[in-house]
C-alpha cells in the first residue's frame, strides 16, 4: 500500500527538486496524474519551479517539452513565486462576452508579465480564474480576496496605483 501523500512530502529535504521528485512517487509517477503534480507543487511551495520540470518529466516518462506544454497551457498554476499582491482576473464566459480579453490583454501590458507570473519589483502576481461569482457585473477581478465588477483599463489603473502607492507604507 502506499503511503499518504503528505508523509512521503514531510520526509524529503526542502529542496524543490527533491519536492517534485517525492510527490511524483506518491502519485504513482503516472503521467495521467501530472495537473495533479502541478497543483501539489504549487501547494507546497506556492509556484511551480522551473528546475522542477526535468525532474517532473523524468519521473514520468515524458519529455521536458511535454510537461513544459502543459503547464503554460493552465492559467492557474503559477511559475514565479507570488507577489505582494495577486491579481485574479476572471476569463469564464460572463467575462468574456464583457471583453475581458481586452483587460487581460492591458492587465499583461501594464504589469509587463504574463499571466502566471509576478512582476520583477514582486509587487503583483497575475493570475487567470474561471468565475468569481460575480457575473452580474463582468468583467470582475479579485485582488487580495476582495473583488471588483465592471473592470475596464481605466478603473484596472487605478485600483493597481491605489495598491503601488501603498506598497510602502
Ligand atoms: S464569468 Fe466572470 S465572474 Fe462569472
Amino acid at each position: 500500500m502506499s503511503k499518504p501523500l503528505q508523509d512521503i512530502i514531510t520526509q524529503v529535504p526542502a529542496g524543490s527538486e527533491a519536492r517534485a521528485r517525492a510527490i511524483c512517487e506518491a502519485r504513482g509517477n503516472r503521467p495521467d496524474e501530472l495537473l495533479e503534480i502541478f497543483h501539489d507543487l504549487q501547494h507546497e511551495l506556492g509556484y511551480v519551479p522551473e528546475e522542477t520540470l526535468p525532474v517532473i518529466a523524468n519521473a514520468l516518462n515524458r519529455s521536458r517539452a511535454e510537461v513544459y506544454g502543459v503547464l503554460t497551457f493552465y492559467h492557474e498554476f503559477r511559475r514565479t513565486p507570488g507577489g505582494r499582491h495577486t491579481i485574479k482576473i476572471c476569463r469564464a464566459e460572463a467575462c468574456q462576452a464583457m471583453h475581458t480579453q481586452n483587460l487581460c490583454r492591458h492587465a499583461e501590458e501594464k504589469l509587463r508579465v504574463k499571466f502566471g507570473e509576478t512582476t520583477a519589483d514582486g509587487q503583483f502576481s497575475l493570475e487567470a480564474v474561471y468565475c468569481l461569482g460575480n457575473c452580474a457585473l463582468s468583467p470582475a477581478m479579485m485582488i487580495d480576496g476582495e473583488l471588483y465588477g465592471c473592470v475596464d483599463k481605466e478603473r484596472f489603473d487605478s485600483i493597481i496605483s491605489d495598491l503601488d502607492r501603498g506598497a510602502g507604507a
